[in-house]
């Protein structure tokens, strides 16, 4: 008999997004045969209803609206919750971009509030997406010019989310996490997912960065990692995947450029 304790709640921030979409759908399937209770946070649940018709009817499964910036909806989401999944993020070269910022810090404040509050509380596991530029492992099989390349095209998001790990990385009184460091994010059927320590491909599929992140977040040993990184089994496709690359380079570039004179 399944009992409340045997239950693995899991709190979500980013399910509307690409990659949070995947593991919903992964998680929800998962829902049928095993203890799992989900609790979503959005800030359009009517975008969520389109994405996943039906899913605010389901016994499992929780949602909480609002700013992300609102730790009352933050700790609403969080609460109970042994871990927690953030595919929060911007792709775009958006000067002054702090999503990632304002989620850590809802996210931290929200825990604070929690175990002064919680008789018996614990501290939760966070999957949390972040990038293989931002894992001096994998970064350094990179030639250092396109390296630089990439962190400057993408300028303003690495900003963003070098500051919002750095603070959750310090919680560690709140907190344990493991970063998810995928290198470039592809929209294209899966190949199947590798996680590994010690490299990543070119690229991953939403697919299976999605399934990569329902692996870890159900299976207690990825806790023991501080950061992995995920590729798509047929991720190292270079003339494949080349011209999305450099499109993407070339308007972060140049949106670089645009808030340096501007
Ligand atoms: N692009 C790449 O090649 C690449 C490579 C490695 C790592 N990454 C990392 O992947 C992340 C992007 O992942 P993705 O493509 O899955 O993202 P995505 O599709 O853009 O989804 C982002 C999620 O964040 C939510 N969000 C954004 N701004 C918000 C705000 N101000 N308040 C509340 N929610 C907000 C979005 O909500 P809505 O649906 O309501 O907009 C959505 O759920 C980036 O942060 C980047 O660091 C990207």
């Amino acid at each position: 008999m399944v009992t409340p304790a045997d239950t693995r709640t899991i709190a979500i921030f980013g399910a509307t997004g690409q990659t949070g979409r995947v593991i919903v759908r992964h998680l929800l399937a998962q829902a049928e045969s095993r203890p799992l209770q989900l609790q979503i946070y959005v800030r359009d649940r009517a975008k969520l209803f389109t994405l996943c018709p039906g899913i605010d009817t389901k016994p499992h499964v929780q949602i909480f609206q609002g700013a992300l910036t609102d730790v009352e909806v933050a700790k609403s989401t969080l609460s109970g919750a042994q871990i927690i999944v953030s595919t929060l993020g911007e792709n775009d070269n958006v000067p002054g971009v702090r999503v990632l910022q304002d989620g850590a810090n809802s996210i931290i404040a929200a825990l604070e509030d929690l175990k002064a509050q919680q008789k018996g509380w614990q501290k939760p596991h966070v999957f949390y997406l972040s990038s293989s530029t931002y894992n001096a492992r994998f970064a350094a099989e990179r030639p250092p010019f396109v390296h630089w390349l990439i962190k400057t095209a993408f300028s303003h998001p690495y900003a963003d989310l070098a500051k919002a790990q750095a603070r959750l990385l310090e919680s560690t009184s709140l907190l344990s996490i493991t970063l998810i460091q995928p290198p470039v994010l592809i929209e294209e059927e899966g190949t199947g997912h590798e996680i590994s320590t010690e490299s990543v491909r070119l690229a991953v599929s939403y697919e299976d960065l999605g399934a990569a992140f329902m692996e870890m977040v159900l299976e207690d040993r990825y806790q023991e990692l501080l950061a992995v990184g995920v590729s798509s089994k047929l991720g190292d496709r270079p003339a494949r995947y080349a011209p999305e690359i450099f499109r993407r380079i070339f308007w972060g570039m140049l949106a670089h450029i645009k808030s340096l004179v501007f």
